[in-house]
């Protein structure tokens, strides 16, 4: 445990979201959370979006502060997008499994040996890896990017093989991809799905296009978080089925209160096992400590950032 945090079981007890607010406007902080983060983060939040939002949202803000309630290679981005800004992240230990299945040195190597290659690289990598590409792609760009690269160009795709295999089948082109994947995505079970469905014949599934194959065959919609939300509000159907980490149906929850959302199950028929363990470990508590002490903070090498900016800024002008 922080042992920072332990300043908060001490009395007087600290009134945290009056507190992250008060701090917010103090440092002219802005507060920006992915749809995986805990309800109670995403409701305190100034904006709450998908990877591409976020990082549109980082770029453009007057804030000094950052405060990024997502996962590190997501604090990263807002680094490299704002250099000027401070940006803090809870908890510094917010990884991701798709980040750690491309070590950079490797990623450099696999570059080398296909340099006849344009290398595009999902936004959940490091930012040493983000250096090394040509074009940053997140899920709800993809496809409108590869559309824009000429046709004889080849291509290799990293580090979500899930992802890549979706967008050959999407795009029909033809990508080397490097052999990653996410822990949370992976968990599905088709077999569950297959009894959920029998239960909600009816129900539509929607599906985040990092899941492995089997279960975007069963899907009814694939798309980035922002793709799933907005499925919530313009499809008629009361009840659908949802295969993505579970903490987006809050927001699609307030967006259809009269509809019920299902998060998709796990091995074990049960969907607690699909959370993120990474988004879980920023809490509201290290949100005020963040803010209050402004740390932990994320940099980036200058070097690694001017790269990586390269091709952020390719993915931004092409999105
Ligand atoms: P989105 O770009 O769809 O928000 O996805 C981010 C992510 O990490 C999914 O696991
Ligand atoms: Fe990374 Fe998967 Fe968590 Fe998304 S859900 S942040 S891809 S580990």
């Amino acid at each position: 445990m922080d042992a920072r945090l332990n300043l908060l079981g001490s009395a007087p007890a600290v009134d945290v979201k009056g507190e992250i607010r008060r701090l917010k406007q103090e440092r002219n902080a802005v507060i920006l959370a992915h749809y995986y983060q805990a309800p109670e983060i995403q409701d305190i939040a100034d904006f709450v979006g998908d990877s591409l939002d976020l990082s549109r949202k980082a770029a453009a803000t007057e804030a000094d502060v950052i405060a990024f309630c997502g996962v590190k290679f997501m604090a990263e981005v807002a680094k490299i997008l704002s250099p000027q800004k401070t940006v803090v992240l809870p908890d510094l230990k917010a990884g991701c499994s798709l980040e750690d299945s491309a070590p950079p040195a490797e990623f450099a190597k696999f570059r080398r040996a296909h340099p006849d290659h344009l290398a595009l690289t999902y936004i959940n990598c490091s930012a040493a890896v983000k250096a090394e590409s040509d074009i940053i792609v997140t899920s709800s760009s993809a496809e409108r990017i590869i559309a824009q690269i000429p046709a004889d160009q080849k291509i290799l795709f990293a580090p979500d093989k899930h992802l890549g295999a979706w967008l050959s089948r999407r795009t029909g082109r033809e990508m080397l991809l490097w052999d990653g994947s996410c822990i949370v995505h992976e968990r599905f079970s088709v077999t569950e799905l297959l009894k959920l469905k029998a239960q909600y014949p009816d129900a539509p599934v929607l599906a985040h296009p990092e899941c492995p194959a089997a279960i975007l065959d069963l899907a009814d919609y694939v798309g980035a978080t922002s793709g799933i939300l907005r499925q919530a509000s313009e499809r008629a159907d009361p009840v659908m089925l949802v295969a993505t980490e579970p903490h987006i149906i809050h927001q699609m929850q307030k967006a259809a209160p009269g509809k019920l959302f299902i998060g998709a199950p796990g091995a074990d028929g049960n969907c607690g096992c699909n959370m993120c363990p990474y988004m879980a470990l920023n809490t509201l508590e290290k949100l005020y400590l963040c803010l209050r002490d402004l740390t932990p903070v994320v940099e980036v090498p200058e070097d690694v950032r001017v790269a990586a900016k390269a091709s952020l800024d390719r993915m931004l002008a092409m999105a």
